[in-house]
């Protein structure tokens, strides 16, 4: 198959350019600059690579590099902000640093529309800036292709060699162009053909795990979030009833819900699924706890030992099939990885138990590649588009300890604050919304009596990836609709409140 080397610099879009890449249909892959050599990306026989942009300045002796080899190879490089200040600099052009030249945000970009790059784009376009350095002199034979006010080489080429250069990056929204110079640069300065394709992806994946996991027993722990549930019906395409998932419902997972995922995987996916309900062991092993990390460790671990009891129930399982998705492989090789895993894949998987391989089927896939796959492969549109769900489930949204009550009021919270956010946000659905029972208990009046019940605080944020994010602006009717529902339907709470934290400062679940 075709590919496009992404080779990271450090920059924080990396994982957009390579996404860019891959919704025209072409793969694309994530190397870091250090972690590939000359050698490596030549017997790759990349279609085209991409320098990305990063946080360092070329002319600093520590910063990251690569074998000038790599412009000399005859295939076609396109440099992004630091990518192309390192092009110019490894061909002897001048990059500078200039506090009065440095450009953040949004600049009017002109182009040269006659360069192939620029096909479709219009002379003057919005463009997104963000350098302090730049080039001040091309090497032999580039030429200058686009300007902004503050920056007189903004884009170059090489035609003959057919290397370019941005210093803008084409890869964040704000760029209007930016998918249009990204395609260009993919389909017909490297003319790529299209064949990155969720159809061919699942057809090619069932026939190689068909072959390869052949009268193995394959086991899975399917949590009904979107990553396991897809690698589980994939895996159950090649193998069928071979596979085993083990969906371990710990009793703190939101109303019916795990009625739902079972109905859903069991029944209508025909999977072979084990489902154990072992929600007295989790309540009796939190009970009398609030320390939130203590709660995530106790869950995490009991996990552990219930996949691990199973897995002896079911006997000789060769292969362990893990949900594992791109970002967490481009992550797991950085030295970030260790603190995202760690919170992240609680009520994940056992590391003592022994296997004698692993398969990650999903491990070249961005989200929403996974999603395109499970909408074709027939899961359902409300599970494959579903918000995301903290592992250690509502034990994090009841705060302090966690009791059956507690864990009922706020089931049934949560369940009205999704239903009214159903109805009233037809157009903009917030990408995370919950109901969190807190520890305050207030005072209230309901005919003639006093009452002293809980606060539900009501929790809706919009966010493209979760690391920052902003209160929405949900609006009052609905509000107030959850509000008198929550009261009125459900004792015990006397109270409703709604969290307008972003993130930062706040995180997104309370706990
Ligand atoms: P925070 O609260 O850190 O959440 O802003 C960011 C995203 O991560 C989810 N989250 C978790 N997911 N185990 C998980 O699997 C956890 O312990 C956990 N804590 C937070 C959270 O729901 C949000 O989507």
């Amino acid at each position: 198959m075709e590919k496009i080397l992404v080779l990271d610099f450090g920059g924080q879009y990396n994982q957009l350019i390579a996404r860019r890449v891959r919704e025209n249909h072409v793969y694309a892959e994530i190397r870091e600059c250090s972690s590939i050599s000359l050698e490596d990306v030549r017997n790759a026989h990349y279609k085209g690579i991409i320098f990305t942009g990063g946080p360092n300045s070329v002319y600093d002796p520590a910063s990251p590099t690569f074998d000038h080899g790599i412009l000399e190879m005859g295939v076609p490089v396109l440099g992004i902000c630091y990518g192309a200040q390192l092009i110019a600099h490894m061909g002897n052009g001048l990059v500078r640093s200039a506090a009065d030249s440095s450009e953040y945000g949004r600049a009017v970009l002109n182009v040269n529309t006659d360069c192939p790059l620029f096909k479709g784009v219009p002379e003057e376009s919005v463009c997104w800036m963000s350098h302090s350095d730049f080039i001040s002199k091309l090497p032999d034979g580039y030429e200058i292709i686009g300007h902004t006010a503050n920056c007189t080489i903004a884009a170059y080429e090489n035609s003959e060699k057919r290397i370019y250069g941005v210093q803008f990056h084409p890869e964040v929204t704000h760029t209007e162009f930016g998918k249009s110079i990204l395609r260009n640069f993919v389909l017909d300065i490297c003319e790529c053909h299209q064949e990155w394709l969720m159809d061919s992806f699942i057809e090619t994946t069932v026939n190689e795990y068909r072959q390869q996991l052949k009268g193995k027993k394959v086991l899975l722990a399917l949590s009904g979030g979107v990553d396991s549930s897809v690698a589980a019906v994939l895996l159950h395409r090649a193998i069928g009833n071979d596979l085993y998932c083990v969906f371990v419902d710990h009793g703190l997972l939101r109303k019916n819900e795990g009625d739902l995922v079972e109905s859903t995987f069991k029944k209508g996916m025909g999977l072979n699924l084990i489902r154990v309900n072992a929600k007295d062991r989790f309540l009796s092993k939190l009970s009398g706890v609030s320390d939130p990390e203590t709660k995530r460790k106790i869950i995490g671990e009991e996990f552990v030992r219930v996949f691990e009891e199973e897995a002896a129930k079911i006997g000789n399982i060769d292969v362990l099939a893990q949900g594992t998705i791109y970002p967490d492989v481009i992550e797991s090789g950085k030295d970030k990885s260790a603190v995202i895993k760690s919170h992240h894949n609680v009520g994940g998987l056992p590391e003592t138990m022994s296997f004698k391989s692993v398969v990650e089927p999903l491990r070249d896939l961005f989200k929403d590649e996974v999603r395109e796959v499970g909408i074709k492969l027939g899961i359902p549109y409300d599970l494959v588009y579903r918000q995301p769900f903290p592992g250690p489930g509502l034990a994090v949204r009841v705060i302090g300890n966690i009791t059956e009550e507690k864990l009922n009021i706020l089931k049934d919270a949560d369940e009205i604050f999704r239903a009214e956010v159903g109805k009233y946000c037809k157009e903009e659905i917030p990408s995370q919304y919950f109901a969190v029972l807190t520890d305050l208990r207030t005072v209230g009046v309901m005919g003639d009596f006093r009452t002293y019940g809980y606060t539900v605080a009501v929790r809706a944020v919009r966010t493209d990836d979760f690391m920052t994010a902003q209160w929405s602006r949900l609006p009052y009717e609905l509000l107030e609709a959850v509000s008198n529902r929550i009261i009125n339907e459900i004792q015990g709470v006397s109270r409703v409140v709604y969290d307008i934290t972003s993130k930062p400062p706040g995180t997104i679940e309370w706990e």
